[in-house]
Formats: structure tokens, C-alpha cells, sequence
């Protein structure tokens, strides 16, 4: 069946996608920070599916933690049929600030470590003839909210440029662009999601696996649910100041808290 690499394979999305990889036999290598919980995480999957887990401690924002994922994207035993570049936090700074730490890290995580997993991954299938890579995008990708839509737009765009050169190859590549899912995210990032209307939460289960049915279809962007897919709908076909307008509606919304990242 394979080996699947998850970034963030740990918590919410990620940990969703390591059940479902798990469920259907794939081997894993976990990636994330905090070790106690990678360990804990690979022993509850190997006792509930009996698969292999392998554990890989680092932290996405250093370029030489980043390396060591890299190797293992790159080497030839036990090779990586499909990657999940899904590690990320969320971010809801000001564009001005001058305070730019939390931006910079998300840059190095959500971008700089998304491109170089990519890009060895794809190296490795391609020359194995087969294989998937699913980038975790996000909804806000296609609105415009800050710096955490724009750097979601890149993962989008980064996901359909990677799918055109790796057409005909045999190695898909999904941009996946869930809306709001309840996982650690917002605590993390102290988003206060209280008031939200229950319809905007999706079911994370069924989102994982709706991205593992598109890819292994080859179909590029997958929008989980049917009312994400119908919001995203309308926002590609709305003129771009309306757009503007509904993101700064958003933005205004939400509570701000000063120790927020
Ligand atoms: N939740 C949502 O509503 C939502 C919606 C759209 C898109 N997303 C995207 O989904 C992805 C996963 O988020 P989530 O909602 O599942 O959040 P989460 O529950 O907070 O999980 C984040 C995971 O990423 C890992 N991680 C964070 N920073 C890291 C770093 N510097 N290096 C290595 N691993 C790191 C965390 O483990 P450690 O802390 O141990 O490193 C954890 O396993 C993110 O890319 C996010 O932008 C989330």
C-alpha cells in the first residue's frame, strides 16, 4: 500500500489523515515538533491498524530541520507514495505592524517547507512513476484576509503549477481548501470561533477523505462539503471588490487578542 508522510500528522487535520492512511493500510511517517506527542500518536495507530510508524521530530520554520524531512522525502528505502504538506497555524496580524516574527515563521512553515517537501516528493515519485501529494490550502485562499489568504493562495496556485509539470507522470497533486474544522487551530492562534454558525464547520473525517478520493482521481482542488463548494462558487464568480468587501466584514469580526501569533 505505501508509506505517507504527514506534516502535522499529530492534530486535527493532519491526525485525521493519518487515521484515514492508516485505515487503509499505509505505512506513516509523522512529522511534527513536540516529540511526547508524536510517540503517543505513532503507539495509538499502530495498536488500533497494525501499521508501521515512523516518527520524525522537526520544526518546519528551520531551513535545517526542513533538510531532514527532505532526506527522507528523497530516500530510496522504503519510499514516500504520498505526502501531506499539511503543518500550518493560524495568523491574523495587522500588514503594517512592523512586528513581523509570527508572519515570517508562517512564511518558513506554510511556504518555504511546503515548496521544498514538494518539490522533493515530486523528484522521487516521478522517477518511482507514481505517487500523490495533497497541500493542505485553505478556503481563505480564495478571499482575501490578511497575509494567511495570501499565503493560502500560494499554496493553491504552488498545487496547480506542481499538477501541470507533473501531468502525465502518474503523480497527482490536490490543493486542499477546507473551510473552518475544529482542531487545535484557532486556540493556537487564540481565533475566537465561539460565534460561528454551526453550518460553516465541516466534518474533518469526511474532508480527509473526499482529498483522498480527488487525488487518486488526479482532480487538482478539492473544496470539502457541499457548502464550502457552493461558497467558493460564488466567491471565484463575484467581482473582486465584493470580495474585498465580505473579507473586511470577516476581518472585523474577529476578536483580536495582543499575544496572538
Ligand atoms: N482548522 C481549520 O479551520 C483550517 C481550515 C483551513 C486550513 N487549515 C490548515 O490546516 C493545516 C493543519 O491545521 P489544523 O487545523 O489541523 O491545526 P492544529 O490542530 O493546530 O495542527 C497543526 C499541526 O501542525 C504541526 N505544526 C505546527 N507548526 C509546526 C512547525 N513549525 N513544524 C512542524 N510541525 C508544525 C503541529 O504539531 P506541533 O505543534 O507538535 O509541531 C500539529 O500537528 C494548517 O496548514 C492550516 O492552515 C486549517
Amino acid at each position: 500500500m505505501g508509506t505517507a508522510l504527514i506534516t502535522g500528522g499529530t492534530s486535527g487535520i493532519g491526525r485525521a489523515y493519518a487515521k484515514a492512511l492508516a485505515e487503509r493500510g499505509n505505512a506513516l511517517v509523522l512529522v511534527a515538533r513536540d516529540l511526547d506527542r508524536l510517540e503517543a500518536e505513532a503507539d495509538a495507530i499502530r495498536s488500533t491498524y497494525g501499521v508501521e510508524v515512523e516518527v520524525l521530530q522537526a520544526d518546519l520554520a528551520d531551513r535545517t530541520q526542513v533538510q531532514s524531512v527532505v532526506a527522507r522525502l528523497e530516500s530510496t528505502v522504503d519510499p514516500i507514495t504520498t505526502l501531506i504538506n499539511n503543518a500550518g497555524f493560524g495568523l491574523h496580524t495587522d500588514l503594517l505592524t512592523s512586528d513581523t516574527e509570527s508572519d515570517e515563521r508562517a512564511f518558513d512553515v506554510m511556504v518555504r517547507a511546503v515548496f521544498l517537501l514538494g518539490g522533493a516528493a515530486a523528484r522521487t515519485m516521478r522517477r518511482h512513476g507514481s505517487g500523490e501529494i495533497i497541500n493542505t490550502s485553505s478556503a481563505s485562499a480564495f478571499i482575501s484576509q490578511g497575509n494567511y489568504s495570501a499565503i493560502k493562495a500560494w499554496v493553491l496556485n504552488y498545487s496547480e503549477s506542481l499538477a501541470t509539470q507533473l501531468h502525465g507522470t502518474n503523480v497527482h497533486v490536490t490543493a486542499f481548501c477546507p473551510g473552518w474544522v475544529h482542531t487545535e487551530f484557532h486556540e493556537r492562534a487564540a481565533i475566537d470561533a465561539s460565534k460561528l454558525p454551526p453550518i460553516v464547520w465541516i466534518d474533518v473525517d469526511k474532508a480527509v477523505r473526499e482529498a483522498l478520493d480527488y487525488v487518486a482521481k488526479g482532480r487538482v482542488i478539492c473544496v470539502p462539503s457541499p457548502q464550502w463548494k457552493l461558497a467558493v462558487g460564488i466567491a471565484r464568480h463575484l467581482p473582486r471588490p465584493m470580495i474585498r468587501w465580505v473579507s473586511s466584514k470577516l476581518i472585523s469580526s474577529r476578536h483580536k487578542a495582543p499575544d496572538a501569533h
